[in-house]
């Protein structure tokens, strides 16, 4: 419990905004009607690819910082340096909070070096793979080591932190410490759990004993009866591991 109260101490990141919810909807209507839904609940939200495609990526970000919630662009880009440097040079200055880029040193160097405010986050290994998916792809590695030499790669370029899965989170902060940040994907309760893409899956309560400072959830609150108390049930599991 110790460390978690010392990684909290260094980081300044309140409670309610360690849940970032991915807003997975077709459109900006339902991406609306959802975050009206959670209301308090939630303070920050990532809008991934599926919104890009909307046509009204743009003004929905306008909408939720009018409404005071951070906002993660999750676009995972991927591209020669040059472009995906231009990419990001089109999120900043818009208060947006974190971008993802997916890619190796080059495009992460690009990256880094038109930031500005905005964080910028390297996608080491999707969730939603394991060490077969990667030997099919040509990675001859443990997933772990993957992604401990990503995340180390990216934080020597500059980048603000990495996302990981919960799984190697702890791996993480004992190879390369406390001061980046850990946001983890594929948060699932472990227990009468639902089988979907996502392979490396931990709970909301592991994913911060091992050392993430963000979870993104999406489907186990977008699909649940009630998004609104699946989103406190999450915030009263988070604002008790970081007591
Ligand atoms: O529905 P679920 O909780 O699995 O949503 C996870 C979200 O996190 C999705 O929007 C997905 O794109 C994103 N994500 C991920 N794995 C990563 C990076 C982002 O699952 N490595």
């Amino acid at each position: 419990m110790n460390r978690i109260v010392n990684r909290q101490a260094k980081k300044d990141i309140s409670a309610d905004e360690r849940l970032i919810v991915a807003l997975d909807v077709p459109r900006a209507a339902e991406a609306k009607a959802l975050v009206d839904q959670l209301g308090d609940s939630v303070s920050f939200y990532k809008l991934g690819l599926e919104l890009s495609m909307s046509g009204d990526y743009f003004s929905l970000i306008d909408w939720l910082q009018e409404r005071g919630k951070k906002i993660f662009a999750d676009l995972k880009f991927f591209d020669v340096p040059e472009t995906v440097a231009r990419a990001v040079r089109q999120l900043t200055d818009r208060n947006i909070h974190f971008v993802s880029i997916h890619g190796d040193d080059a495009m992460l160097k690009a990256a880094v070096a038109v930031k500005k405010d905005l964080k910028i986050l390297a996608v080491t290994v999707l969730t939603s793979l394991n060490r077969q998916d990667l030997a099919d792809l040509g990675f001859q590695c443990e997933v772990e080591d993957l992604v401990l030499s990503r995340a180390r790669r990216a934080l020597q370029l500059g980048c603000d932190g990495v996302i990981s899965s919960g799984l190697e989170a702890a791996r993480l902060r004992d190879r390369l410490g406390e001061q980046f940040l850990v946001i983890s994907p594929g948060i699932r309760p472990l227990e009468n759990r639902r089988e979907d893409d996502q392979k490396r899956v931990v709970t909301v309560e592991q994913a911060f004993a091992d050392g993430a400072d963000y979870i993104v959830v999406g489907r186990p609150i977008r699909d649940a009866v009630n998004p609104k108390g699946a989103a406190d049930a999450i915030q009263a599991i988070i604002a008790h591991a970081l007591l």
